[in-house]
Order: structure tokens, then sequence, then C-alpha cells
């Protein structure tokens, strides 16, 4: 159903309580409401009421079995929350929370079923951005949020971004400017033998190895291969993600080599509108090339944007240059890799 979508705009530094509390009393009556993270824009309602959260599954069309992440402004609420907190959980939360680190572990009756796709874990972060904070403070309640994207779109950096896939289906949003990481949140299980990352993000792996020692990197986190759903221990991982319009190709290999069949394929499709997605800076011939930075955390902040970008274009085939794996790189390749369809050319 058609609805207006009010945009409460703010600025990150000079935070209006009134338009906040306008917002949080949206969430404590049930509705809807976009806001910034640190990471990218989530689509909040109260994870403790079924029927709310239900609101943000049909905005999106998202899948019901996909669990959506809940969102706290006090690091004690993940008492509330899980059914158990182990010590690495205490370790990894004194370090990088708030920030984009989220937690799976067992959860506690009082999350709905809802909430977590009918599974019996929890995921859990705590957003370092200031509105985002304000908000579920005011809201007196964790705040379940996934991306605030159509399901299957790029997640959103922008206000514009969220309004492109959802103006007129939620019933408000915060517009509080880009968002600084630019892609997704870290999902670290902390219920298997081995804490294992499900997701690539914002927090790397390395950083995660520092506090933890052991920490494995479960396939779908590389997503080097599109994996059968029976494995699919994230029902997230199932569901095709980040997908621009256009069809798109990932070149992986050497730079040399990724370069030299980035401007073959080029030239082979010239009949076609393409752009490029550059890591390196070469100047593509016969195409629209999009030179995301060398700083990989850079090129983390304008990936999304991007591949948007190129759909407003009216571009009819992406080829995107593959980048390291360290540090970011390796969320940034796993978005890539999901975002092409596993259409890799390896080289
Ligand atoms: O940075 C982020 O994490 C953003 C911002 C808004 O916080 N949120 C976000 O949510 O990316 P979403 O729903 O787009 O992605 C959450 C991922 C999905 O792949 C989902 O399947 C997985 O986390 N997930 C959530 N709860 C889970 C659970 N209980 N078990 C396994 N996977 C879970
Ligand atoms: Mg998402």
């Amino acid at each position: 159903m058609a609805k207006k979508t009010v945009v409460l705009k703010i600025t990150p530094k000079k935070i209006e309580l009134n338009k906040i509390k306008k917002a949080a009393e949206i969430i404590k009556k049930g509705g809807i409401v976009a806001f910034p993270t640190e990471t990218v824009y989530g689509l909040g309602a109260n994870a403790l009421n079924a029927k709310a959260v239900l609101k943000i599954f049909r905005a999106k069309k998202r899948p019901a079995d996909n669990p959506i992440i809940v969102h706290v402004y006090n690091k004690e609420d993940i008492y509330r929350l899980a059914k158990h907190v182990p010590k690495e959980a205490e370790k990894l939360i004194s370090k990088f929370w708030p920030g984009p680190l989220t937690l799976l572990l067992k959860k506690s009756k009082i999350v709905p079923y809802t909430t977590t796709g009918g599974l019996d874990t929890v995921c859990i972060r705590m957003p370092s951005h200031a509105i985002a904070q304000a908000l579920i403070k005011e809201s007196k309640t964790p705040i379940a949020a996934p991306s605030a994207n159509l399901a299957g779109r790029p997640s959103p950096t922008t206000a514009e971004h969220v309004l492109e896939d959802l103006n007129g289906k939620i019933d408000a949003i915060i517009d509080g400017g880009r968002t600084k990481v630019g892609l997704e949140s870290t999902v670290l299980d902390l219920t298997s033998e081995v804490p294992t990352v499900l997701r690539p993000g914002g927090v790397s792996l390395e950083e995660l190895e520092n506090v933890l020692g052991a920490v494995k990197l479960h396939r779908v986190a590389k997503a080097e291969y599109e994996i059968e759903s029976a494995v699919a221990l994230s029902p997230g991982m199932k569901y095709r993600h980040y997908a621009p319009k256009a069809k798109m190709i990932l070149v992986e290999g050497s730079k040399e080599k990724i370069i030299k069949k980035t401007q073959q394929l080029a030239e082979e499709y010239s009949d076609k509108k393409v752009g490029v997605l550059s890591f390196s800076g070469y100047e593509y011939k016969v195409a629209i090339t999009k030179f995301l930075g060398k700083d990989l955390k850079e090129a983390a902040r304008k990936l999304f944007t991007t591949l948007r970008e190129f759909d407003i274009e009216n571009v009819d085939m992406i080829i995107a240059e593959g980048c390291d794996t360290k540090g970011i790189g390796l969320a940034i390749m796993n978005r890539l890799r999901k975002a092409c369809g596993y259409n890799i050319i390896r080289v």
C-alpha cells in the first residue's frame, strides 16, 4: 500500500532531538524507519515486535527465512537478547563495539522468530553512527534492521538510494548523509567451535585474528563459488545479492592480466554500453571507467554507489576488476562476486 514517506534531514554532527523523537515515535508504534549507520542505511523496526518486523520483510520483499540483525544502544543489551554470551563475545565487544561487527549467538526467548527467520540464533550489533545510536536510545527498544534496499539490490549508502528502492513503502527515513564504511558489518558466528566469519565486512579478518587467535572463514564468506542452498548456514547466503540491473562480469588474477582481459572484454562488447569498475586506474578504451580508488577503504565507500550509478546511466554491461583480498578487500571481493552472480573470469 502506498503511503507518504516522511523525510527527516539531520546532520550527524548536530543531532536535532525533536526529529529523532519523531522517528522513535514511529518505531514505538510499530512502524518502519530507514536510518543511517556507519556501514549502510538500515530499515528499522522494534526488534521485539513481530508484527512490526514483518513490515520490513514486506517493504523489502525479503524472503521470510532471511534473518535480520538486531541493533542495540547498550552493550549490556546482549545479555537480554542472547541466551549465552561466551568470553570471546565480551572480548570482541570491548574492542569493536560500537562498530561494524555483528555477533551471532543463541537467541533468548524475548527475540521473536520473525526477527530471526525462524532460527534459534540471533545476530546482534551496536552501530557507532550517532544518528543510529540516538534513534535506538529514544525508541527504548533494540531495533531490527536489514540494509534498506529492495532485496537483491546493492545496499544503500545515501538516503537517495533508499528512496530509489523504498519511497512510499516505508513510514520515514532519516537522511544523515553518506555512510562512512560503505559496505556492511562483518558477521561472526560465535556458536561454532571456532569463531567463523559468515560475511566479511567493516571489521577485517586480520583484526579479528589479532583478538581471537584462530578464526575460520566460512566458504560462503569468500564467496568464490556459488553454494548450494543446503549448506547455506546463513539463510541470506543463498539469495542473489547486491545485483545491479546490468549484466556483470568480474575479472580476477594478477593486475597486469586483469587489465589485459578487461580491455579485451570491453572491445568484445563494444556494440553495448560498457562500464568498467576499476581499482587499477587504467583508462580503458571503449568503456566508461569508474575508478574506485587505490585505497581499498575509499573503494569500499564508493562501491555500492558506483554500481547504482551504472544503472542510472543505463550501462548494459559492467566489467569489474578484482582487487586484493587483504583487509577490507575481502569484503569488497565478496560483494563483487555476489553482485556478478558468480560470473567470474579467472586469469
Ligand atoms: O552493516 C550491517 O550489518 C547493516 C546495517 C544496517 O547494520 N545490516 C545488514 O543487514 O547488512 P542485512 O539484513 O542486509 O544482512 C544481514 C546478514 C544476512 O545475510 C542474514 O542472513 C545474516 O546477516 N543473519 C542475520 N541473522 C542471522 C542469524 N541468526 N543466523 C545467520 N545469519 C544471520
Ligand atoms: Mg542486505
